[in-house]
């Protein structure tokens, strides 16, 4: 069965076409700015990426499309999307469609890439001091990527808004050290200051870097509009340049 998805442009492999339209029946009303759309974008930057660093396309797709997938229930149950139990859902879930086409081993890797794609540590410098494999590094650039510039603002406001963030709370200060394991606390302003000015930082590859220099600069620009808006004295952006 051919089927077209909403914003897909890379040309899916038929064998791949099931597990998209199972993400997509899953994703699509998604609200957290977690949905099928951030899945596609990471899917199809990760490839891109996995093309010109002649790394496993494969494995970049897969893991870009499917490492997000139990982030609805994560809301609901707060167990973690990447947590065990994610993990041996995808393979129950995910195993019969992909492992005819993708060996054991490699399904096994992209299990272990979204196993530890969340894995942040800002506090040690460029790229976290944390030890990743090139699969991992693809994956976690492109995912970071959609988490900057224009598209990471937008996102940012979806989730502070499911998850009854305040634009900015009183006295919010920009020294919050982000956690993935906890519930999003503070306010979408603290969220730009405890994370996504980190992230351009942290990029593994030459090509994750080169884009999100850019959709860094993009950032700091309208967070210091922002700052103007709301009155917020200027502080100390301009170390993030
Ligand atoms: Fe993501």
């Amino acid at each position: 069965m051919k089927r077209l998805f909403p914003f897909v442009r890379m040309a899916l492999p038929e064998w791949f076409e099931p597990a998209v339209e199972k993400v997509w029946l899953k994703m699509n009303d998604d609200a957290t700015g977690h949905d099928f759309l951030h899945a596609v974008r990471v899917m199809e930057l990760a490839v891109d990426i996995a093309s010109q660093l002649g790394a496993d396309r494969d494995i970049a797709m897969t893991a870009g499309l499917l490492h997000d997938y139990y982030r609805k229930e994560e809301k609901q149950t707060g167990r973690l999307h990447y947590g065990l139990e994610a993990i041996d859902g995808l393979r129950r879930e995910f195993g019969p469609l992909l492992l005819p086409h993708l060996e054991e081993v490699r399904f096994e890797r992209v299990m272990d890439v979204i196993a530890r794609h969340e894995e942040y540590d800002f506090s040690r410098g460029e790229s976290g001091g944390i030890q990743l494999s090139l699969d991992h590094q693809i994956v976690q650039d492109a995912d970071r990527i959609d988490a900057i510039g224009a598209v990471g603002i937008a996102r940012t406001f979806m989730f502070g808004g499911v998850h009854g963030l305040p634009l900015v709370e009183d006295g919010s200060l920009p020294d919050a050290v982000f956690d993935p394991t906890l519930r999003p606390q503070g306010s979408v302003y603290r969220h730009f200051y405890e994370k996504l000015l980190h992230l351009s930082n942290g990029m593994h590859t030459i090509i994750g870097k080169r884009i999100a220099s850019e959709r860094h600069q993009f950032l700091v620009c309208y967070i210091k509009q922002l700052k103007h808006e709301l009155m917020l004295e200027p502080g100390d952006l301009d170390k993030y340049n």
